[in-house]
C-alpha cells in the first residue's frame, strides 16, 4: 500500500490547489481524480468553457448588429457554431494539460479512478478497468465537488432538457431557449444562446433575479438584459415538462398559485442551483454524515473526524472556483501547522454577462437587516469618459461604507469588464481601506477604474465628474 501524508480526493480547483501547495511544502501528495482529465467542474465544464462561449458570443454579437458599423467597421459574420465549440474545446484541453503539468512540477501523483474512503487514513481509488489501488494517508482532503440540483416533473436527459455541461455543447443554436433559474448560470449561458440567435425566456421562482446579490445592482443588470431581449417570467415555478419530438412543452403557475399556463420551448435549461456532490465515498466507514442538504460540514476546513478534511463547493460558502482555490491553501497549511484563514467576508463575485456584474462585501440589504448605519456612493459609466468613447456606458459603481469609520463595507458594479477591476477592492477592503483612502488614490486615466474612485468621492458627495 502506498503511503503519503496527504491524499486528496477530487481534482478541481480546491484539489489541485490543494495538490500544488501541498508539493510546494514538501509534502507527499496524491490526489485522486475520476473524471479522465484535471480540473473539475471549473476547467472541464464550468467556469472555462462558459467564458469561452461567452467571449466568442460576444463578439460574434457585436460583429452581427450596430455596434461594429457604429464603430465604421462592415462585416455580415457568419456563425460556424462546431468552430467555436472545437476553439473552446481545445482552449479547455490545454488548461486541464497545464494542471498535468502543475502536478509533475509539485511533485503530486495523480491516481486516475474514484476515491473512497475506507477507514481513518486509508482511500481505496477504482480504476476504469474496475481495479482497486488502496493508499495510506495522514490526511485525507475531501475536494469532490457538486452537481446541477435536479428540478422534480423536469427530468434532464441532455437531450431536449439539459443542465450547464449539455448547455456548453449544444448541436445548434435553439430557436427558443428556456432558462428555468434566474442565477449566474442562467443568465451566462442564456446570454450566450440569445446573442447567437435564440429567443431565451428565463423563468424564476422568486420575484427578482439573483437572489442574495444587491437588490438595485441586480435590477439594473435585468434591466440591461431585458434590452438585449432575454425574456424574465419571475415569480413564476415549472410544474411540469413534456419533451416532444422536436421539443418541451412547460406548464408553468405564478408561484403565488393561480392560473396555470403552458410554454413552448425547443430546449430548457435547468440552472436552479449546485449540489454537494459526495456519492460514492463511503464516509460512514470514517463516521462521516452530510446534513439534509449533502453537504459536509467544516470547522476550518477540518471535518469532525480528525485527520479527514473538507473544502470546495462540497462544503459550506459559496460555490466559487476561486473560494475553493483559497480554502485549498488554508487547509494545506493549516496540514503543515501554519496557521491560515480564508477572509469570507471578502469573496468577490462575478456574473460574466455585458454588462458584467461584480461584487464583494455587504449588500445594502444586508447592511440594514444588521441596522449598521451607512452611506452610499453611486458613479455611473455614463460619466467615465473611457466607457463613453468605447460606447459601454450602462451601469455604475457603487461603494458602500461605515457611516462613522467610512471604511468601505461593500461594493458593488455593474459595468464593462468590471470583473476585472473588484479586485482593486478586496485588496483595499482586506486593508480596511476608508472610501476617502480610494478616493485619494490616484487612478489612471482614461480608464473605467476612475469610475470607482469616483463613486468612492462619491460616499461624501465629492464626486467631480457628475
Ligand atoms: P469541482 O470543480 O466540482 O471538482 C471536484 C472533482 O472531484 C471533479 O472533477 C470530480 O470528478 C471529482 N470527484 C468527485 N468525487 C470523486 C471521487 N469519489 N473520486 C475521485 N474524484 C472525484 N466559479 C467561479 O468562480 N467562476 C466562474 O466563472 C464559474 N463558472 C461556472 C460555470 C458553470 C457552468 C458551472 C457549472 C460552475 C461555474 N463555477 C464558477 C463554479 C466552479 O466551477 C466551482 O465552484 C468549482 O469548480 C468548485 O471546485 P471544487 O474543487 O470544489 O469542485
Ligand atoms: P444560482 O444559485 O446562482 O441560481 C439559481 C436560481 O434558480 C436562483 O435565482 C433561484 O431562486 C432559482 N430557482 C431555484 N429553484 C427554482 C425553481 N424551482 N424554479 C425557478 N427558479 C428556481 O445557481 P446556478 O445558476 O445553477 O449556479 C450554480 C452555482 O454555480 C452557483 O452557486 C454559482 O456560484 C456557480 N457559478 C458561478 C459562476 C460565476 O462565478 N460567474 C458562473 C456559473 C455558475
Amino acid at each position: 500500500m502506498k503511503s503519503y501524508d496527504v491524499v486528496i480526493i477530487g481534482g478541481g480547483p480546491g484539489g489541485y490547489n490543494a495538490a500544488i501547495r501541498a508539493g510546494q511544502l514538501g509534502l507527499s501528495v496524491a490526489c485522486v481524480e475520476g473524471r479522465s482529465t484535471l480540473g473539475g467542474t471549473c476547467l472541464n465544464v464550468g467556469c472555462m468553457p462558459s467564458k469561452a462561449l461567452l467571449h466568442a458570443s460576444e463578439l460574434y454579437e457585436a460583429a452581427s448588429g450596430d455596434e461594429f458599423a457604429h464603430l465604421g467597421i462592415e462585416v455580415k459574420p457568419t456563425l460556424n457554431l462546431a468552430q467555436m465549440m472545437k476553439q473552446k474545446d481545445e482552449s479547455v484541453t490545454g488548461l486541464t494539460k497545464g494542471i498535468e503539468y502543475l502536478f509533475r512540477k509539485n511533485k503530486v501523483d495523480w491516481i486516475k479512478g474514484w476515491g473512497r474512503l475506507d477507514g481513518v487514513g486509508k482511500v481505496i481509488v477504482k480504476a476504469e478497468d474496475g481495479s482497486e489501488t488502496a493508499l495510506q494517508a495522514k490526511d485525507i482532503v475531501i475536494a469532490t465537488g457538486s452537481e446541477p440540483t435536479p428540478l422534480p416533473g423536469v427530468t434532464i436527459d441532455n437531450q431536449r432538457i439539459i443542465d450547464s455541461t449539455g448547455a456548453l455543447a449544444l448541436p445548434q443554436v435553439p430557436k427558443h431557449l428556456v432558462v428555468i433559474g434566474a442565477g449566474v448560470i442562467g443568465l451566462e449561458l442564456g446570454s450566450v444562446w440569445r446573442r447567437l440567435g435564440a429567443q431565451v425566456t428565463v423563468i424564476e421562482y422568486l420575484d427578482r433575479i439573483c437572489p442574495g446579490i444587491d437588490e438595485e445592482t441586480a435590477k439594473t443588470l435585468q434591466k440591461a438584459l431585458t434590452k438585449q431581449g432575454m425574456a424574465f417570467k419571475l415569480g413564476s415555478k415549472v410544474t411540469q415538462a413534456k419533451t416532444e419530438a422536436e421539443g418541451v412543452s412547460l406548464t408553468l403557475e405564478p408561484a403565488a398559485g393561480g392560473a396555470a399556463e403552458t410554454l413552448q420551448a425547443d430546449y430548457v435549461l435547468v440552472a436552479i442551483g449546485r449540489r454537494p456532490y459526495t456519492k460514492g465515498l463511503n464516509l460512514e466507514s470514517v463516521g462521516l454524515e452530510t446534513d439534509k442538504r449533502g453537504m459536509l460540514s467544516n470547522e476550518h476546513h477540518r471535518t469532525s473526524v480528525p485527520g479527514v478534511w473538507v473544502i470546495g463547493d462540497v462544503t459550506s460558502g459559496p460555490m466559487l472556483a476561486h473560494k475553493a482555490e483559497d480554502e485549498a491553501v488554508a487547509c494545506i497549511e493549516r496540514i503543515a501547522g501554519k496557521p491560515h484563514e480564508v477572509n469570507y467576508n471578502l469573496i468577490p463575485g462575478v456574473i460574466y454577462t455585458r454588462p458584467e456584474l461584480a461584487t464583494v462585501g455587504k449588500t445594502e440589504e444586508q447592511l440594514k437587516a444588521e441596522g449598521r448605519a451607512y452611506k452610499v456612493g453611486k458613479f455611473p459609466f455614463t460619466a467615465n469618459s473611457r466607457a463613453k468613447i468605447n460606447h459601454e456606458t450602462e451601469g455604475f459603481a457603487k461603494v458602500i461604507a461605515d457611516a462613522n469609520t467610512d471604511e468601505v463595507l461593500g461594493v458593488h458594479l455593474v459595468g464593462p469588464s468590471v470583473s476585472e477591476m473588484i479586485g482593486e477592492f478586496c485588496v483595499a477592503m482586506e486593508f480596511a481601506a476608508s472610501a476617502e483612502d480610494i478616493a485619494l488614490i490616484c487612478h489612471p486615466h482614461p480608464t473605467r477604474s476612475e469610475a470607482l474612485r469616483q463613486a468612492a468621492m462619491n460616499v461624501h458627495g465629492m464626486a467631480m465628474q457628475i
